[in-house]
């Protein structure tokens, strides 16, 4: 298999990642100061955010099986950036379960940590040029 493609897709998911991610922090920071309703908009760009950040998961795993290898720094981009899928995906499900205004903090707290702690994790490698 061809380990550059697949490297590409990799790379470039990324983006629809970085544009899900700020979806979602948008509508979080709005939902907040407008005092609104946490609902359809705010759970679905979740399930794409988090479903983009699974891709990656299973792209990235192809890639180190492909290589047969995994330097220091792809084990630390991929404990960082499986460490900031966590924090992401157990926010946005902690958030659905709550209630009030603590719907939107739990979300958009956890979407800023995950956020930081990807953005470390794609600093070890290519970074983000
Ligand atoms: C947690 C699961 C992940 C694993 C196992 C993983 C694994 C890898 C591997 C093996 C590489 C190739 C490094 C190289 O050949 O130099 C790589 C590169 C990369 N990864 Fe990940 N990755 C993961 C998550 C992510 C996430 C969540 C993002 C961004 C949203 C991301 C963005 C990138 C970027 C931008 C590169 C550089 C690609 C390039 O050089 O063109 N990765 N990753």
């Amino acid at each position: 298999m061809d380990y550059l493609f697949w490297k590409a897709m990799h790379s470039g998911v990324r983006w629809l990642a970085v544009g899900a991610a700020v979806v979602a922090l948008v509508l979080l920071i709005v939902g907040l100061v407008t005092k609104g309703k946490y609902g359809r908009p705010h759970t679905l760009t979740f399930s794409v955010l988090n479903g983009l950040l699974g891709i990656q998961l299973l792209l990235g795993i192809l890639l180190i099986v492909i290589n047969r290898a995994a330097s220091g720094n792809v084990i630390q981009h991929l404990l960082f950036n499986l460490a900031g899928m966590i924090v992401i995906a157990t926010g946005s499900a902690r958030a659905k379960r709550a209630t009030g205004a603590s719907q939107f903090q739990t979300a958009l707290v956890r979407l800023l940590i995950g956020m930081v702690l990807i953005f470390v994790g794609v600093s070890r490698v290519n970074g983000w040029a």
